[in-house]
Protein backbone atom coordinates (compact mmCIF):
# COMPACT_ATOMS: atom_id res chain seq x y z
CA UNK A 1 0.00 0.00 0.00
CA UNK A 2 1.05 3.72 -0.94
CA UNK A 3 1.12 4.19 2.89
CA UNK A 4 1.23 2.13 6.03
CA UNK A 5 -2.17 3.57 7.33
CA UNK A 6 -4.37 2.02 4.62
CA UNK A 7 -4.91 -1.75 4.71
CA UNK A 8 -7.28 -4.17 2.94
CA UNK A 9 -9.78 -6.00 5.75
CA UNK A 10 -11.33 -9.50 5.67
CA UNK A 11 -14.42 -8.40 3.75
CA UNK A 12 -12.59 -7.03 1.52
CA UNK A 13 -12.78 -3.38 2.38
CA UNK A 14 -10.04 -0.84 2.83
CA UNK A 15 -9.47 0.38 5.94
CA UNK A 16 -8.04 3.63 6.77
CA UNK A 17 -6.33 4.23 9.85
CA UNK A 18 -7.72 1.32 11.12
CA UNK A 19 -11.33 2.39 10.48
CA UNK A 20 -13.54 0.32 7.45
CA UNK A 21 -13.91 2.93 5.25
CA UNK A 22 -17.56 0.98 3.83
CA UNK A 23 -19.02 1.65 7.21
CA UNK A 24 -17.58 5.19 7.33
CA UNK A 25 -19.27 6.18 4.02
CA UNK A 26 -22.25 4.29 5.04
CA UNK A 27 -22.29 6.69 8.45
CA UNK A 28 -21.50 9.72 7.22
CA UNK A 29 -22.42 10.06 3.63
CA UNK A 30 -20.11 10.34 0.68
CA UNK A 31 -18.56 12.80 -0.52
CA UNK A 32 -16.76 12.71 2.85
CA UNK A 33 -12.87 13.64 3.80
CA UNK A 34 -10.73 11.35 6.39
CA UNK A 35 -7.94 12.87 8.01
CA UNK A 36 -6.04 10.20 10.56
CA UNK A 37 -5.53 12.48 13.48
CA UNK A 38 -2.43 9.88 14.74
CA UNK A 39 -0.95 10.60 11.33
CA UNK A 40 -0.99 14.47 11.71
CA UNK A 41 0.68 14.19 15.41
CA UNK A 42 3.57 11.76 14.25
CA UNK A 43 4.73 13.84 11.45
CA UNK A 44 4.13 17.28 13.67
CA UNK A 45 6.67 15.22 16.08
CA UNK A 46 9.35 13.80 13.26
CA UNK A 47 9.39 17.16 12.31
CA UNK A 48 10.01 18.93 16.05
CA UNK A 49 12.12 16.41 16.85
CA UNK A 50 14.06 16.36 13.92
CA UNK A 51 14.86 19.98 13.60
CA UNK A 52 15.61 20.35 17.37
CA UNK A 53 18.54 17.78 17.06
CA UNK A 54 19.43 18.90 13.48
CA UNK A 55 19.64 22.92 14.60
CA UNK A 56 19.17 22.81 18.01
CA UNK A 57 18.08 25.73 20.27
CA UNK A 58 14.60 26.93 19.66
CA UNK A 59 14.11 25.27 16.01
CA UNK A 60 10.79 23.89 15.42
CA UNK A 61 8.10 23.90 12.17
CA UNK A 62 5.27 25.65 11.57
CA UNK A 63 2.44 23.93 10.32
CA UNK A 64 1.40 25.72 6.70
CA UNK A 65 -2.03 26.18 7.50
CA UNK A 66 -3.27 26.40 3.31
CA UNK A 67 -2.56 23.17 3.31
CA UNK A 68 -5.64 22.03 5.50
CA UNK A 69 -6.98 24.97 7.86
CA UNK A 70 -10.12 23.94 9.97
CA UNK A 71 -11.12 24.78 14.10
CA UNK A 72 -9.86 21.76 14.87
CA UNK A 73 -6.49 21.40 13.32
CA UNK A 74 -5.00 24.45 15.17
CA UNK A 75 -5.76 22.47 18.31
CA UNK A 76 -4.09 19.31 16.97
CA UNK A 77 -0.59 21.07 16.43
CA UNK A 78 -1.13 23.29 19.39
CA UNK A 79 -1.41 20.06 21.69
CA UNK A 80 1.89 19.19 19.21
CA UNK A 81 3.38 22.66 20.86
CA UNK A 82 4.34 23.44 17.46
CA UNK A 83 3.71 27.16 15.38
CA UNK A 84 1.73 27.86 12.38
CA UNK A 85 1.95 29.84 8.99
CA UNK A 86 -1.33 31.40 7.78
CA UNK A 87 -1.87 32.97 4.80
CA UNK A 88 -5.04 35.24 5.07
CA UNK A 89 -6.98 36.85 7.45
CA UNK A 90 -9.61 33.78 7.02
CA UNK A 91 -6.83 31.69 8.53
CA UNK A 92 -5.99 33.85 11.05
CA UNK A 93 -9.51 34.12 12.55
CA UNK A 94 -10.22 30.35 12.45
CA UNK A 95 -6.48 29.88 13.92
CA UNK A 96 -7.83 32.39 17.21
CA UNK A 97 -11.56 31.28 17.39
CA UNK A 98 -9.27 27.50 17.82
CA UNK A 99 -7.37 29.28 20.58
CA UNK A 100 -4.20 29.64 18.85
CA UNK A 101 -1.30 31.25 20.76
CA UNK A 102 -1.08 33.91 18.12
CA UNK A 103 2.57 34.66 19.53
CA UNK A 104 3.54 31.33 17.36
CA UNK A 105 1.43 32.13 14.43
CA UNK A 106 3.49 33.69 11.07
CA UNK A 107 1.39 35.71 8.73
CA UNK A 108 2.53 35.27 4.95
CA UNK A 109 1.18 36.66 1.82
CA UNK A 110 1.91 38.80 -1.00
CA UNK A 111 -1.14 41.61 -0.72
CA UNK A 112 -1.74 42.04 2.97
CA UNK A 113 -4.20 44.88 3.03
CA UNK A 114 -4.04 47.91 5.70
CA UNK A 115 -6.95 45.78 7.43
CA UNK A 116 -5.49 42.53 7.36
CA UNK A 117 -2.82 43.92 8.79
CA UNK A 118 -4.53 45.71 11.78
CA UNK A 119 -6.38 42.90 12.63
CA UNK A 120 -3.35 40.99 12.75
CA UNK A 121 -1.56 43.18 15.37
CA UNK A 122 -4.65 43.13 17.36
CA UNK A 123 -5.49 39.55 17.57
CA UNK A 124 -1.29 39.40 18.90
CA UNK A 125 0.22 38.01 15.44
CA UNK A 126 3.92 36.58 16.62
CA UNK A 127 5.45 37.56 13.53
CA UNK A 128 4.34 39.07 10.17
CA UNK A 129 6.91 37.40 6.68
CA UNK A 130 7.06 40.68 5.08
CA UNK A 131 6.73 40.63 0.98
CA UNK A 132 7.72 43.91 -0.26
CA UNK A 133 8.56 47.70 0.82
CA UNK A 134 4.79 49.13 0.97
CA UNK A 135 4.02 46.44 3.39
CA UNK A 136 6.94 47.43 5.65
CA UNK A 137 5.67 50.75 5.69
CA UNK A 138 1.94 49.48 6.41
CA UNK A 139 3.23 47.26 9.50
CA UNK A 140 4.90 49.76 10.63
CA UNK A 141 2.29 52.50 10.41
CA UNK A 142 -0.02 50.30 12.25
CA UNK A 143 2.64 48.91 14.94
CA UNK A 144 3.41 52.80 15.43
CA UNK A 145 -0.58 53.51 16.32
CA UNK A 146 -0.40 51.19 18.71
CA UNK A 147 2.88 51.72 20.64
CA UNK A 148 4.47 48.41 19.83
CA UNK A 149 7.41 47.27 18.14
CA UNK A 150 6.27 44.16 15.46
CA UNK A 151 8.56 41.21 14.77
CA UNK A 152 9.07 40.09 11.00
CA UNK A 153 11.13 38.24 8.65
CA UNK A 154 11.62 39.51 5.15
CA UNK A 155 10.71 37.55 3.02
CA UNK A 156 13.83 36.96 0.16
CA UNK A 157 13.85 35.37 -3.10
CA UNK A 158 16.97 32.91 -3.43
CA UNK A 159 16.47 32.61 -6.92
CA UNK A 160 16.47 28.77 -6.99
CA UNK A 161 14.60 26.23 -9.40
CA UNK A 162 13.52 23.30 -7.35
CA UNK A 163 12.35 21.29 -9.86
CA UNK A 164 8.70 20.90 -9.54
CA UNK A 165 5.54 22.13 -11.73
CA UNK A 166 5.80 25.83 -12.63
CA UNK A 167 3.25 26.29 -10.95
CA UNK A 168 3.87 25.40 -6.84
CA UNK A 169 7.14 26.94 -7.94
CA UNK A 170 7.80 30.24 -5.86
CA UNK A 171 11.89 30.74 -5.20
CA UNK A 172 12.31 31.95 -8.80
CA UNK A 173 13.39 35.30 -9.08
CA UNK A 174 10.34 36.25 -11.29
CA UNK A 175 8.32 35.12 -8.43
CA UNK A 176 5.41 37.20 -7.38
CA UNK A 177 6.48 36.15 -3.93
CA UNK A 178 9.44 38.38 -1.75
CA UNK A 179 12.82 40.64 -3.32
CA UNK A 180 14.90 39.03 -5.21
CA UNK A 181 18.89 38.85 -3.88
CA UNK A 182 19.58 39.05 -7.76
CA UNK A 183 18.03 42.41 -8.31
CA UNK A 184 19.39 43.73 -4.95
CA UNK A 185 15.62 44.37 -3.83
CA UNK A 186 16.28 41.61 -0.89
CA UNK A 187 18.65 44.18 0.14
CA UNK A 188 16.86 47.05 0.00
CA UNK A 189 14.38 45.82 1.84
CA UNK A 190 16.51 44.92 4.08
CA UNK A 191 18.02 47.89 4.99
CA UNK A 192 14.65 49.59 4.67
CA UNK A 193 13.55 46.85 7.64
CA UNK A 194 16.52 48.53 9.87
CA UNK A 195 15.44 52.24 9.37
CA UNK A 196 11.75 51.74 10.51
CA UNK A 197 11.40 52.53 14.46
CA UNK A 198 7.82 49.95 14.87
CA UNK A 199 9.62 46.94 12.93
CA UNK A 200 11.86 44.83 14.74
CA UNK A 201 13.72 42.95 11.80
CA UNK A 202 14.12 39.38 13.47
CA UNK A 203 15.53 37.31 10.06
CA UNK A 204 14.80 36.23 6.87
CA UNK A 205 12.36 33.59 5.10
CA UNK A 206 12.30 31.60 1.86
CA UNK A 207 10.05 28.84 0.53
CA UNK A 208 11.64 27.59 -2.85
CA UNK A 209 8.23 25.62 -3.67
CA UNK A 210 6.03 22.56 -3.23
CA UNK A 211 6.28 18.38 -3.77
CA UNK A 212 9.93 18.75 -4.03
CA UNK A 213 11.15 14.74 -3.91
CA UNK A 214 15.24 16.11 -4.61
CA UNK A 215 16.73 17.44 -1.11
CA UNK A 216 19.63 19.37 -2.64
CA UNK A 217 17.03 22.80 -3.88
CA UNK A 218 16.71 22.75 0.10
CA UNK A 219 20.48 22.63 0.45
CA UNK A 220 21.44 24.88 -2.32
CA UNK A 221 18.09 27.48 -0.57
CA UNK A 222 20.53 27.18 2.69
CA UNK A 223 23.49 28.23 0.97
CA UNK A 224 22.06 31.14 -0.62
CA UNK A 225 20.21 32.58 2.37
CA UNK A 226 23.53 32.23 4.51
CA UNK A 227 25.57 34.17 1.83
CA UNK A 228 22.90 36.70 2.15
CA UNK A 229 22.93 36.58 5.91
CA UNK A 230 26.99 37.16 6.14
CA UNK A 231 26.31 39.89 3.19
CA UNK A 232 23.76 42.02 5.02
CA UNK A 233 26.20 41.37 8.28
CA UNK A 234 29.23 42.94 6.42
CA UNK A 235 27.90 45.64 4.71
CA UNK A 236 24.56 46.84 7.32
CA UNK A 237 26.04 45.48 11.12
CA UNK A 238 22.72 43.08 11.19
CA UNK A 239 22.84 39.78 12.05
CA UNK A 240 19.80 37.51 11.35
CA UNK A 241 18.65 35.59 14.85
CA UNK A 242 16.08 33.53 12.31
CA UNK A 243 15.92 31.58 8.90
CA UNK A 244 12.85 30.32 7.95
CA UNK A 245 13.72 28.21 5.31
CA UNK A 246 9.64 27.15 4.06
CA UNK A 247 8.03 24.07 3.04
CA UNK A 248 8.12 22.10 0.22
CA UNK A 249 9.23 18.06 0.72
CA UNK A 250 6.99 15.87 -1.69
CA UNK A 251 4.80 13.45 -0.18
CA UNK A 252 3.88 9.54 -2.31
CA UNK A 253 1.01 10.07 -4.37
CA UNK A 254 1.64 6.70 -6.25
CA UNK A 255 3.48 3.89 -5.88
CA UNK A 256 6.24 5.00 -8.20
CA UNK A 257 6.85 8.07 -6.06
CA UNK A 258 10.18 7.56 -3.65
CA UNK A 259 9.21 7.67 -0.03
CA UNK A 260 11.19 10.84 2.01
CA UNK A 261 12.80 10.48 5.00
CA UNK A 262 11.34 13.65 6.57
CA UNK A 263 14.06 13.55 9.35
CA UNK A 264 17.34 12.47 7.37
CA UNK A 265 16.91 15.31 4.60
CA UNK A 266 16.75 17.94 7.85
CA UNK A 267 19.47 16.15 9.84
CA UNK A 268 21.77 16.74 6.37
CA UNK A 269 20.26 20.16 5.80
CA UNK A 270 21.47 20.81 9.74
CA UNK A 271 25.19 19.53 8.78
CA UNK A 272 25.35 21.74 6.34
CA UNK A 273 23.98 24.81 7.73
CA UNK A 274 26.91 23.74 10.54
CA UNK A 275 29.60 24.22 8.34
CA UNK A 276 28.15 27.11 6.16
CA UNK A 277 28.08 29.30 9.81
CA UNK A 278 31.53 28.45 10.60
CA UNK A 279 32.55 28.79 6.78
CA UNK A 280 30.68 32.16 6.52
CA UNK A 281 31.30 33.64 10.52
CA UNK A 282 27.99 34.00 11.25
CA UNK A 283 26.23 32.79 14.16
CA UNK A 284 23.87 29.95 13.57
CA UNK A 285 19.87 31.29 13.48
CA UNK A 286 17.15 29.59 15.02
CA UNK A 287 15.86 27.91 11.98
CA UNK A 288 12.22 27.17 11.09
CA UNK A 289 10.06 25.23 8.12
CA UNK A 290 7.11 25.21 7.44
CA UNK A 291 6.11 22.13 6.22
CA UNK A 292 2.31 21.62 4.87
CA UNK A 293 1.62 18.93 2.22
CA UNK A 294 4.16 16.39 4.63
CA UNK A 295 2.17 17.21 7.48
CA UNK A 296 -1.06 15.93 6.19
CA UNK A 297 -1.26 14.52 2.42
CA UNK A 298 -1.14 11.16 3.17
CA UNK A 299 -3.60 11.77 6.51
CA UNK A 300 -6.29 12.00 3.78
CA UNK A 301 -8.62 9.77 2.16
CA UNK A 302 -11.39 11.36 -0.41
CA UNK A 303 -14.63 8.76 0.02
CA UNK A 304 -17.10 8.85 -3.49
CA UNK A 305 -20.16 7.25 -4.54
CA UNK A 306 -19.60 5.77 -7.70
CA UNK A 307 -22.51 6.21 -10.27
CA UNK A 308 -22.59 6.28 -13.76
CA UNK A 309 -20.32 4.52 -15.93
CA UNK A 310 -20.27 5.74 -19.23
CA UNK A 311 -17.70 3.39 -21.74
CA UNK A 312 -17.27 5.40 -25.22
CA UNK A 313 -16.18 1.71 -27.24
CA UNK A 314 -12.63 2.66 -28.78
CA UNK A 315 -12.48 5.67 -26.91
CA UNK A 316 -12.33 5.36 -22.92
CA UNK A 317 -14.43 4.73 -19.98
CA UNK A 318 -15.77 7.31 -17.74
CA UNK A 319 -16.54 6.84 -14.18
CA UNK A 320 -18.43 9.30 -12.68
CA UNK A 321 -18.65 10.41 -8.69
CA UNK A 322 -20.71 12.61 -6.70
CA UNK A 323 -17.62 14.63 -5.66
CA UNK A 324 -15.10 16.15 -8.30
CA UNK A 325 -13.45 19.74 -9.02
CA UNK A 326 -15.36 21.21 -5.96
CA UNK A 327 -13.90 19.32 -3.24
CA UNK A 328 -10.28 18.04 -4.89
CA UNK A 329 -9.21 20.73 -7.58
CA UNK A 330 -5.85 19.66 -8.16
CA UNK A 331 -6.08 17.32 -11.31
CA UNK A 332 -7.91 20.37 -13.11
CA UNK A 333 -5.48 23.05 -11.95
CA UNK A 334 -2.00 20.74 -12.38
CA UNK A 335 -2.96 17.22 -13.76
CA UNK A 336 -1.92 16.00 -10.11
CA UNK A 337 -1.34 12.09 -9.54
CA UNK A 338 -3.68 10.53 -7.25
CA UNK A 339 -4.12 6.97 -6.23
CA UNK A 340 -7.78 5.64 -6.62
CA UNK A 341 -9.54 2.48 -5.57
CA UNK A 342 -12.73 0.90 -5.08
CA UNK A 343 -13.23 0.41 -1.85
CA UNK A 344 -16.08 -1.84 -1.00
CA UNK A 345 -14.32 -4.25 -3.56
CA UNK A 346 -10.25 -3.51 -2.86
CA UNK A 347 -8.95 -7.08 -3.16
CA UNK A 348 -11.39 -7.57 -6.69
CA UNK A 349 -9.14 -7.72 -9.83
CA UNK A 350 -8.44 -4.38 -11.90
CA UNK A 351 -9.62 -5.09 -14.68
CA UNK A 352 -11.11 -1.70 -16.27
CA UNK A 353 -8.81 1.47 -17.31
CA UNK A 354 -11.63 4.60 -16.00
CA UNK A 355 -11.08 8.58 -16.20
CA UNK A 356 -12.40 9.40 -12.70
CA UNK A 357 -14.99 11.89 -13.71
CA UNK A 358 -16.39 14.52 -11.13
CA UNK A 359 -20.16 16.08 -11.38
CA UNK A 360 -19.86 19.45 -11.95
CA UNK A 361 -20.71 20.69 -15.42
CA UNK A 362 -17.55 20.96 -17.20
CA UNK A 363 -15.76 18.58 -19.18
CA UNK A 364 -12.25 19.16 -17.38
CA UNK A 365 -13.25 18.00 -14.16
CA UNK A 366 -11.67 14.72 -13.59
CA UNK A 367 -10.19 13.72 -10.74
CA UNK A 368 -7.73 10.95 -12.24
CA UNK A 369 -7.15 9.61 -16.07
CA UNK A 370 -6.27 5.99 -16.88
CA UNK A 371 -6.65 4.72 -13.73
CA UNK A 372 -7.26 0.51 -13.14
CA UNK A 373 -10.23 -0.64 -11.10
CA UNK A 374 -12.40 -3.57 -11.02
CA UNK A 375 -15.06 -2.70 -13.59
CA UNK A 376 -17.24 0.00 -11.43
CA UNK A 377 -20.80 -0.55 -10.93
CA UNK A 378 -23.19 2.41 -9.27
CA UNK A 379 -23.31 2.52 -5.67
CA UNK A 380 -19.52 1.12 -5.33
CA UNK A 381 -17.07 3.62 -2.90
CA UNK A 382 -14.81 4.82 -4.76
CA UNK A 383 -11.46 6.18 -2.77
CA UNK A 384 -8.73 8.45 -3.59
CA UNK A 385 -5.71 8.55 -1.20
CA UNK A 386 -3.17 10.62 -0.09
CA UNK A 387 -5.98 13.66 -0.17
CA UNK A 388 -5.39 15.49 3.28
CA UNK A 389 -3.02 18.73 1.40
CA UNK A 390 -4.75 20.88 -0.65
CA UNK A 391 -8.20 19.15 -1.03
CA UNK A 392 -10.43 20.56 1.63
CA UNK A 393 -8.25 23.85 2.00
CA UNK A 394 -9.16 24.33 -2.03
CA UNK A 395 -12.95 23.22 -2.14
CA UNK A 396 -15.28 25.52 -3.79
CA UNK A 397 -18.43 25.50 -4.30
CA UNK A 398 -18.96 25.61 -8.03
CA UNK A 399 -22.01 24.70 -9.23
CA UNK A 400 -23.31 25.50 -5.60
CA UNK A 401 -22.16 21.66 -4.31
CA UNK A 402 -22.09 21.52 -0.97
CA UNK A 403 -18.81 20.91 0.84
CA UNK A 404 -18.20 17.13 2.34
CA UNK A 405 -18.18 16.51 5.66
CA UNK A 406 -14.94 16.28 7.24
CA UNK A 407 -14.20 13.04 9.55
CA UNK A 408 -10.81 12.97 12.18
CA UNK A 409 -10.14 9.43 12.90
CA UNK A 410 -7.95 9.06 16.08
CA UNK A 411 -7.59 4.93 17.26
CA UNK A 412 -10.75 3.72 17.57
CA UNK A 413 -12.80 6.77 17.53
CA UNK A 414 -14.29 8.51 14.54
CA UNK A 415 -15.89 12.19 14.95
CA UNK A 416 -16.87 15.49 12.36
CA UNK A 417 -14.57 18.06 12.79
CA UNK A 418 -16.01 19.73 10.10
CA UNK A 419 -19.78 19.49 9.22
CA UNK A 420 -21.45 18.91 5.44
CA UNK A 421 -22.72 22.15 3.95
CA UNK A 422 -26.28 21.85 3.22
CA UNK A 423 -27.88 23.92 0.73
CA UNK A 424 -29.12 26.36 3.49
CA UNK A 425 -25.42 27.22 4.06
CA UNK A 426 -25.28 27.82 0.33
CA UNK A 427 -27.62 29.85 0.37
CA UNK A 428 -27.38 31.80 3.62
CA UNK A 429 -25.92 34.77 1.84
CA UNK A 430 -28.12 35.30 -0.56
CA UNK A 431 -29.85 38.89 -0.27
N1 LIG B 1 5.44 28.16 3.19
C1 LIG B 1 5.09 28.97 2.20
C2 LIG B 1 5.49 30.37 2.24
C3 LIG B 1 4.32 28.50 1.14
O1 LIG B 1 3.99 29.31 0.14
C4 LIG B 1 3.91 27.13 1.13
C5 LIG B 1 3.09 26.60 0.05
C6 LIG B 1 4.30 26.31 2.21
C7 LIG B 1 5.07 26.86 3.22
C8 LIG B 1 3.90 24.87 2.33
O2 LIG B 1 4.44 24.09 1.33
P1 LIG B 1 4.25 22.50 1.36
O3 LIG B 1 5.07 21.96 2.49
O4 LIG B 1 2.81 22.22 1.54
O5 LIG B 1 4.76 22.07 0.03
N2 LIG B 1 -2.02 24.37 -4.06
C9 LIG B 1 -0.80 23.71 -4.46
C10 LIG B 1 0.33 23.95 -3.48
C11 LIG B 1 0.64 25.41 -3.33
C12 LIG B 1 1.65 25.63 -2.26
C13 LIG B 1 1.77 27.06 -1.92
N3 LIG B 1 2.69 27.34 -0.88
C14 LIG B 1 -1.05 22.21 -4.61
O6 LIG B 1 -2.18 21.80 -4.42
O7 LIG B 1 -0.13 21.45 -4.91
Amino acid sequence: MISDNISINSAGHLCFAGHDTVELAGKYGTPLYLIDEQRVRERCRIYAEAMKNAFGGDSHPLFASKALSFKRIYEIINEEGIGTDIVSPGELYTAVLAGFPMEKAYFHGNNKTDEDIAFAIDSKIGYFVCDNIEELKAINAEAGNRGIRQNILLRITPGIDPHTLEKISTGKVDSKFGAAIETGQAEEITAAALTLPNIRLRGFHCHIGSQIFEFEPFCDAARTMLSFIADIKAKHGYEAEELNLGGGMAVRYKEEHPSISYADNIAQIGALIDSLCKELGINKPTILMEPGRSIVADAGMTLYTAGTLKEIKGFKTYVSIDGGMCDNPRYALYGSPYTVMLANRANDEADCVCTVAGRCCESGDLIQENVALPRPKRGDIVAVLTTGAYNYSMSSNYNRLPRPALVMLDGDRDYVAVRRETYADITRNDV
